[in-house]
């Protein structure tokens, strides 16, 4: 069968027709056609130019737990398998992108290094953390952030330090055509027995204030300034509220949670009906943290 894509792009390990319930921890969405999955850099690179030559539009998927897929997607993505392996030079770590942000903060927990707490409980990747600029309990990824390496739009290497401007509140300059490919983290020593507390504590937080029992993508809107989208729709009565099998969870209501077998439309609905109502009651539009495909 003829194929679209370019020789050197089909060289690159690649998978046909996943499914994005496999994908994402939401569980929804539709086939992923084409999941280019590179285990070098090269190859990472090798992807980016070859999309950049052919005029190809492409999407980078690292854990999928803030996605939100509403369809099929044929275009190519891209979900890095780069070898796991950590490395400690004195106070600093570096991570392949495509390492779990858990077990970063586990890993790093388990060297005496402090500052990676916050991160025990935000799972994806550190790419995805890096790209979201992901953060809990008053910290997030450019706190600790020393250096990164990434991918222009054209396919260049670049490694840098963060620099102003770059990140802000869930957000960073890489947008979409910028795939980072690893970072460097910037710790400080630490009492393991103080380390472990904190990090039990957030679990304890977390546990009792987020529906981890089911399928979810997080907070699925940002905190407006000064506020919290979760209180705001816990305050419009929408707690409980269900489209189908796609619920407000009664637990959080910034969490969208899946019953179990719900659609991408149930959630896109869910989202458009939740975000109607605090306008509606609170005059606040909520914005989606998560990223929507
Ligand atoms: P994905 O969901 O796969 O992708 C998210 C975005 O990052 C996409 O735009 C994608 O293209 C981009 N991206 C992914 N990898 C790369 C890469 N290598 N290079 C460039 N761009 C890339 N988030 C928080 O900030 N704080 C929390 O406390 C938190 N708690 C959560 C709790 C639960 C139970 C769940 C399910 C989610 C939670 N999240 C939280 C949301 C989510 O875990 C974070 O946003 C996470 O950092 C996303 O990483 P990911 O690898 O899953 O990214
Ligand atoms: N609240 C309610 N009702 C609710 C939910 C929350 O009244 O249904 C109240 C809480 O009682 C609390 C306040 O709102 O007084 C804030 O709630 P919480 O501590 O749960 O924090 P949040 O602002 O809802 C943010 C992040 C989370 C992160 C936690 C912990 C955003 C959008 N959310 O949630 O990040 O884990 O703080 O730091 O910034 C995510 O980004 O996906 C995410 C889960």
């Amino acid at each position: 069968m003829q194929h679209p894509w370019p020789d050197d792009l089909l060289a690159i390990p690649h998978r046909r027709d996943v499914p994005f319930s496999r994908l994402t921890t939401l569980g929804v969405g539709g086939v992923c056609r084409w999941l280019f999955e590179p285990e070098t850099e090269a190859q990472a690179a090798a992807f980016v130019k070859a999309c950049a030559r052919e005029g190809l539009p492409w999407r980078v998927l690292g854990g999928g737990s803030n996605l939100v897929v509403l369809g099929d997607v044929d275009i190519p993505v891209v979900r890095l398998k780069l070898p796991r392996e950590v490395v400690r030079r004195g106070l600093e770590v570096s991570a392949p992108a495509s390492f779990g942000h858990i077990r970063l903060s586990t890993e790093v927990a388990a060297m005496g290094l402090s500052g990676l707490e916050y991160a025990s409980g935000i799972p994806g990747s550190v790419g995805g953390a890096l790209h979201m600029n992901a953060g809990a309990y008053g910290r997030e990824m450019v706190d600790v952030l020393a250096r990164f390496r990434f991918l222009t739009p054209a396919g260049d290497l670049v490694e840098k330090s963060p620099e102003p401007g770059e990140f802000s509140y869930r957000w960073s300059f890489l947008g979409d055509r910028h795939l980072a490919l690893g970072l460097v983290v910037r710790l400080v020593e630490g009492d393991p027995a103080r380390i472990n507390a904190l990090v039990e504590e957030y679990r304890g937080r977390r546990g009792t204030s987020q529906p981890l029992d089911r399928r979810n993508a997080g907070c699925i809107f940002k905190n407006p300034t000064g506020q919290s989208a979760g209180r705001l729709i816990d305050q419009a009565g929408l707690k409980g509220f269900r489209v189908g099998q796609a619920e407000v969870s009664p637990e959080h209501g910034n969490f969208l949670v899946n019953l179990g077998g719900a659609t991408a439309t149930e959630f896109r609905d869910l989202m458009t009906l939740v975000r109607e109502k605090v306008r509606e009651i609170h005059g606040i539009d909520l914005q989606p943290e998560v990223e929507i495909w």
